[in-house]
């Protein structure tokens, strides 16, 4: 049937192999089930996803839907309750929290809607932090490199107080991406900025990845700024919405799952939860 000898098929090359690298992310059938007022919430409820290196993905999807919680599963910063975590090459649900802190300040950027600066600490300081947690010695010079690379050398010794939304975001970036991670990750980041800000900060956002080669899993309600990710992923109670069907068949597909708990009403419930947000990086 093969046109190659058994040693040659694609599948054996190296060449093909390297066509295909592993994952970024590599998420498979990933529960979150957390504890609610009333019970146990199913937050996410098998969510597989791989991302691929290099690869912009945008996440969407209403609110409620555990786009958040998935990339804090990614991110290293939330547990899956079961299912495979995969990211960069290693088993996230296998490591320990010294050495889960230890990969996520190598390997992982998070910006944050809320841009989460360190109040009391300058620009400098606040992007200089995860690099001196990671013991680099060049933190400094790192995070002075980073904060040019977003327009804010002149910025560097200002509180985040004194700076514009849309400045303190591009601190944040900056805090993202100056270790060079491999996975950068965005929650709804332009969610508190006005439009002109967020355009003008995702163009900083696009071009730092560019410059670091990371992959990118961005979460935003802006259908435009999802665009500018190679692909779309959809969420939709828990799950990724599976393509070719509506969000009809998906809400539908989920209200029968037979996994829900009973006694959760909290399930499917939309609010978006306040504590969520995290500013360890
Ligand atoms: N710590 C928590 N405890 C219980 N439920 C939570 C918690 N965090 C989030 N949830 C619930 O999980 C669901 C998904 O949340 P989230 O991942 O933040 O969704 P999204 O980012 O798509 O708005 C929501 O219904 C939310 O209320
Ligand atoms: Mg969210």
């Amino acid at each position: 049937m093969s046109e190659f000898p058994d040693s040659l098929a694609p599948d054996s090359e190296p060449a093909a192999r390297a066509a295909r690298p592993e994952p970024i992310v590599l998420l498979d059938d990933v529960h979150v089930t957390l504890p609610g007022p009333n019970g146990p919430v199913n937050v996410l409820r098998g969510v597989s996803l791989g991302v691929a290196p290099r690869e912009t993905l945008s996440l969407v999807g209403p609110s409620g839907s555990g786009k958040t919680t998935t990339l804090m599963v990614a991110a290293g910063l939330e547990r899956a309750s079961s299912g495979t975590v995969r990211v960069a090459g290693r088993d996230l649900t296998a490591l320990g929290e010294d050495e889960l802190a230890r990969f996520r300040r190598a390997r992982v950027g998070v910006v944050f809607q809320a841009f989460h600066l360190v109040p009391t600490m300058t620009a400098l300081e606040n992007v200089a932090l995860p690099l001196e947690f990671a013991g680099r010695p060049d933190a400094f010079a790192r995070a002075r490199k980073a904060l040019a690379d977003v327009g804010l050398d002149e910025r560097a010794d200002h509180y985040p107080a004194q700076l514009s939304g849309g400045e303190q975001q591009r601190v944040a970036i900056a805090r993202a991406c100056a270790p060079d991670p491999t996975l950068l990750l965005a929650d709804e980041p332009t969610g508190n900025l006005d439009s002109d800000t967020g355009a003008r900060v995702m163009d900083l956002l696009f071009a730092m990845r560019e410059r670091t080669g990371a992959t990118l899993v961005l979460i935003t309600h802006d259908a435009g700024l999802a665009a500018r990710c190679a692909r779309t992923v959809r969420m939709e109670n828990g799950r990724i919405f599976a393509p070719g069907k509506t969000p009809g068949d998906a809400a539908g597909g989920a209200a029968m799952d037979a996994e829900e708990t009973p006694g959760t009403p909290g399930a499917t419930k939309t609010q978006d939860a306040p504590s969520r947000e995290r500013t360890e990086q």
